[in-house]
């Protein structure tokens, strides 16, 4: 029978997001450290099998929604089969994944006929010089090939996720909004969040009202009604565009009394909070042969010890985003 998981607030969590590799090709400045760190070593992460059996107990508490995050998800090898397998469960209404495109230009099709429902691509800068300055890598027309074939194929909506830092890209926020003119995609401006032990500066001054009042520089900017599949983000659209604009405002306005949502990290910890450093271990209780009731229970009390809201402010967040997948 399935049943509903709930928090102590009341929040319906019904999305898992999972990290399946904390590896990634690139190398953004705010994201991973700057001096090499330690991987987690192939055996400290869950194979595809314990993951479709967690995703198994997960649909039968209630998950409906999954999403793939990494590191780079696509830097981990065969993810097209896992996502073959996990679509093929009874019960998922969307497989979604969060990737930074350059390794998948030529798979989106066969993605698609895997079962992914939905991509959301990160890209914060438009400019090919500045990508590679920004990434270490040099791959900016792998991106736009993996953006311009998920169009194509229909991988509706298209998202492209963009973290705003001023000094860095901030002046490219008018170039990216004025995609939505020709393109029917969603661009995202995400508010930095400190994450990850020595991590950069606060970049305070990118937050969502100095966003908005760029925005309406461009044109006349209406608000959306919130979907019911909206997630973290404010939706926007400039007149006359075909796409439209998200903000998602975790700094200056944070959204948690609509989260739905516990993270799995790749070495198989549930995270409450993408904010908080608490965790609960289901690779140890897996490993020792714990039976599904016991896993269930794992999930239930991670649900139960979700904070009502992140409390940045109080607790620095130690794990690197890397590690935790966003
Ligand atoms: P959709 O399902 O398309 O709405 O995706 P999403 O926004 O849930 O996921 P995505 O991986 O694209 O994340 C976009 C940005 O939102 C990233 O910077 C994430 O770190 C951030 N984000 C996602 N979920 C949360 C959350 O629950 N809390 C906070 N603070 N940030 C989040
Ligand atoms: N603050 C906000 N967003 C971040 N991302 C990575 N690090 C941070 C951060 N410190 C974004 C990536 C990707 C998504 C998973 O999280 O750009 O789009
Ligand atoms: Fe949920 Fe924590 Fe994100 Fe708030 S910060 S929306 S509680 S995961």
């Amino acid at each position: 029978m399935t049943q509903t998981l709930t928090d102590s607030y009341l929040r319906t969590i019904d999305y898992l997001r999972i990290s399946v590799t904390d590896r990634c090709n690139l190398r953004c400045s705010y994201c991973v450290p700057p001096t090499p760190y330690a991987h987690m070593h192939h055996t400290d992460i869950l194979s595809y099998e314990e993951l479709i059996r967690l995703v198994r107990v997960g649909i039968s508490l209630g998950i409906r929604k999954i999403r793939l995050t990494g590191g780079e998800p696509f830097a981990r090898k065969e993810l097209i089969g896992f996502i073959r397998d996990l679509s093929a469960l009874d019960g998922l209404e969307d497989l979604a994944v969060t990737t930074n495109g350059t390794l998948i230009a030529d798979q989106i099709q066969e993605l698609k006929d895997a079962g992914l429902t939905r991509i959301n691509i990160s890209l914060d800068s438009l400019k090919p010089e500045r990508f590679a300055e920004i990434t270490r890598k040099d791959l900016f027309g792998e991106v736009k090939r993996t953006i311009e074939g998920s169009l194509a194929a229909g991988l509706a909506p298209v998202k492209l996720n963009t973290v705003l830092l001023d000094g860095v890209n901030g002046d490219e926020l008018e170039d990216f909004a004025r995609l939505t003119f020709e393109h029917p995609i969603q661009v995202r401006f995400i508010e930095y969040m400190p994450i990850g032990k020595g991590q950069g500066p606060a970049h305070s001054d990118l937050l969502a009202p100095a966003i908005i009042k760029r925005l309406e520089a461009l044109g006349t900017l209406t608000p959306l009604i919130r979907g019911a599949h909206d997630g973290p983000s404010t939706r926007y659209k400039l007149e006359g565009a075909k796409g439209e604009i998200g903000l998602i405002s975790p700094m200056s306005n944070h959204f948690c009394a609509t989260c739905n949502r516990l993270r799995l990290t790749a070495d198989g910890h549930l995270r409450p909070c993408l904010l908080s450093d608490t965790k609960v271990n289901l690779m140890d209780a897996l490993r020792n042969g714990a039976d599904d009731e016991t896993v269930a229970a794992l999930f239930q009390h991670a649900a139960g010890i979700k904070g009502q809201r992140h409390n940045l402010a109080g607790h620095a967040v130690e794990d690197m985003m890397c590690s935790i997948g966003g």
